[in-house]
């Protein structure tokens, strides 16, 4: 049990990859309260996690949806001692001039404003807890731009919930807070699947150099790491899990 005695939210839970967060939270030992937009899907893997888990319906662009998911964790479970950061979108693919300034709004709020709502809400709980691990999901998108897949908004997105883990890590290592980003290549999920058919996935998979692209297990493998207390000396940190592709 890698997360006994932690209190963990995650967003953007009710599918993919943060599904997959909340199910090895629970086997870890975590107390999950996991959130989305999408109330139907996150019933529904409430009731399959049982009392461990707690799903609250929660858009990550409202600050007052944070506070509220905030007060319920500690309600039910206690102070929070893991944020996982992973509710995000793409938004239209569209090169810049043709790009409205309203999706690139849309974008930088689901996928940057809300990493700073939950990181501000979430921080003073975890002060009370006694120290956690915020673990912001960004991508190879906030390392390198990705040629031939126009997108500003999501690339200056990702590329902000970097920088804003590099400033949270080095404003709250005194109380015993860290926090670090994740950076995924193409991980089998519902945002993938929508995004391209079996033959375009067949194309990634031969330009990723482990020739196949990640499943969602992989990047829990390594939340679950970085929750957890074997990552205690690592904060401020980068973790690329693209199977090699941005080494190339
Ligand atoms: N799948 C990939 O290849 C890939 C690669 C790199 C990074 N990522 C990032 O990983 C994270 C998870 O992606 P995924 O592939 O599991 O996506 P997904 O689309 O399968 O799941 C994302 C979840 O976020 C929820 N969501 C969307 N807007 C929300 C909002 N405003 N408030 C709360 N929840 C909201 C959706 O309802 C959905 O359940 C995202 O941040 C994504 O940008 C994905």
């Amino acid at each position: 049990m890698r997360l006994n005695q932690k209190v963990a939210i995650i967003t953007g839970a009710a599918q993919g990859m943060g599904a997959e967060h909340a199910r090895r939270f629970v086997a870890e030992g975590a107390k999950t309260v996991f959130t989305d937009i999408n109330a139907e899907a996150g019933a529904a893997l409430e009731a399959e996690l049982g009392e461990a888990s707690l799903f609250v319906r929660h858009d990550v662009g409202s600050e007052a949806d944070w506070a509220a998911v905030v007060a319920a964790a500690e309600a039910k479970f206690g102070p929070v001692s893991v944020l996982v950061n992973n509710a995000g979108i793409i938004g239209p693919v569209a090169k810049a001039a043709d790009l409205s300034a309203a999706d690139f709004e849309t974008v930088c709020r689901v996928n940057q404003t809300s990493v700073f709502l939950g990181t501000k809400h979430v921080l003073p709980s975890m002060v009370r807890a006694g120290g956690g691990s915020i673990v912001n999901i960004s991508s190879i998108s906030g390392i390198v731009a990705i040629y031939g897949t126009p997108n500003v908004a999501y690339a200056a997105s990702k590329f902000a919930v970097r920088g804003i883990t590099k400033q949270v890590a080095i404003e709250y290592g005194e109380h015993g807070i860290r926090a670090n980003s994740v950076h995924p290549g193409y991980i089998r999920t519902p945002m993938m699947t929508e995004a391209l058919d079996a033959d375009q996935i067949k194309v990634a998979s031969g330009s990723v150099p482990i020739k196949r692209v990640g499943e969602v297990e992989d990047v829990s493998n390594l939340v679950v790491f970085l929750a957890s207390d074997e990552s205690g000396f690592i904060t401020g940190s980068e973790y690329i899990i693209d199977g090699g592709l941005t080494a190339l």
